[in-house]
């Protein structure tokens, strides 16, 4: 859970009184209530309030240290309203939606409301131990997962078949898919987010199979590319310069480093191999109580690398009508360097 000092501490820096927090991920995040899409958080210097409806009354209770105020909108608004007039309150502009912001306005008629975006995001880049060990038992379920799948990557198999066997397995064990599997398999692997499909694996074909579980709301995201029976020469010889620019970006990762530099160090491996081009997306991004969340590794990005944060490597090349190939691993970063969390075995070719 982020700490509410450390936010207010953000407020005070951005200007301001009080924020109003819609985004599901950040009201679990400064709550610890876990059906953030109906909860609200409202944080001012001096307190915290979780608004929620009946449905959830219990649940609020167990999970959430807040004191909880029970109700539909707009009584929820009218309760917030008093303690608001002539403060500067910010609402998420990243999140809440123009009907939500003019139902605020009717509402807040004296609070001066302020456009905010990334605050709590930023300070959930980096992870609490808690966190670590919720993100290191998704990954630990995922490698579990796949294992056991693995083998059912054959000729013959739909991607589908594959994608519901991980889907199933992933339930059985209390969790869920964190996002869309992608089971990309032969030219549809040119697509970096293909999921999966009723196509049939044939022979020959690459398969990259982009998986991730969701545990006690934590998310992990790996992605490995397979080899049905061998692949033709070009296709092994995109798998070998992907796995180069992956290896190379996954061992330069240490607190310190720009995340701008990781992206150039992996789109430069690509490049030499005539491949810049194929290489579509950005090397990666933090992982946590959002599949993708901050920081984001972007060749525009600021960000740089702090111990505590947790990151994908994940670079890929996409040939349209011939195939494709990504590489992701999950990579906490330690105060001296990195752990890869995904364990994961990667094809040799
Ligand atoms: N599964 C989406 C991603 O790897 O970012
Ligand atoms: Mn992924
Ligand atoms: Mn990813």
């Amino acid at each position: 859970m982020t700490q509410l000092q450390e936010l207010r501490h953000a407020m005070a820096r951005a200007g301001l009184d009080a924020v109003w927090i819609s985004d599901p991920a950040n009201v679990r995040a400064v709550s610890g209530f876990s059906s953030g899409k109906d909860g609200k958080v409202l944080v001012t210097q001096g307190g915290a309030t979780l608004y929620t409806d009946a449905r959830y009354t219990v649940q609020a209770a167990e999970e959430s240290p807040l004191d909880a105020f029970i109700a539909r909108p707009p009584a929820t608004l009218e309760h917030a309203a008093p303690g608001l007039a002539g403060l500067r309150v910010g609402f998420e502009a990243d999140h809440l939606t123009v009907a939500a912001l003019e139902d605020l306005r009717e509402h807040w008629p004296q609070a001066a409301l302020v456009a905010v975006q990334g605050l709590v995001q930023s300070l959930r880049a980096v992870k609490s131990s808690a966190e670590v060990q919720a993100i290191r038992d998704a990954q630990a379920l995922a490698d579990q997962v796949f294992a056991e799948v693995r083998p059912l990557i054959v000729a013959g198999a739909r991607e589908l078949d594959i994608a519901s066997e991980i889907e199933l397995r992933l339930r059985r064990a209390g969790a869920q898919s964190a996002f869309d599997l992608i089971v990309a398999s032969g030219p549809r692997g040119a697509m970096p987010h293909g999921v999966a499909s009723d196509r049939v694996i044939q022979d020959g074909d690459l398969v990259t199979v982009d998986m991730g579980a969701q545990l006690r709301g934590y998310h992990s995201d790996m992605t490995r590319t397979v080899a049905v029976g061998t692949p033709g020469a070009e296709m092994a010889r995109v798998y070998r310069a992907v796995l180069e620019a992956e290896e190379a970006a996954v061992r330069a990762v240490k607190p310190g480093v720009r995340t701008a530099e990781l992206d150039r160090l992996a789109r430069d491996i690509l490049t030499g191999h005539g491949l810049g081009e194929a290489f579509a997306h950005s090397l990666g991004h933090g992982v946590g109580l959002e599949v993708h969340e901050a920081p984001s590794l972007r060749g525009t990005s600021d960000d740089v690398l702090q111990p505590g944060m947790i990151i994908t490597i994940e670079p890929g090349a996409y040939l349209p009508g011939v195939g494709g190939v990504r590489i992701e691993d999950l990579v906490l970063v330690t105060e001296d360097g990195h752990e890869v969390l995904s364990v994961s075995p990667k094809e040799v070719l």
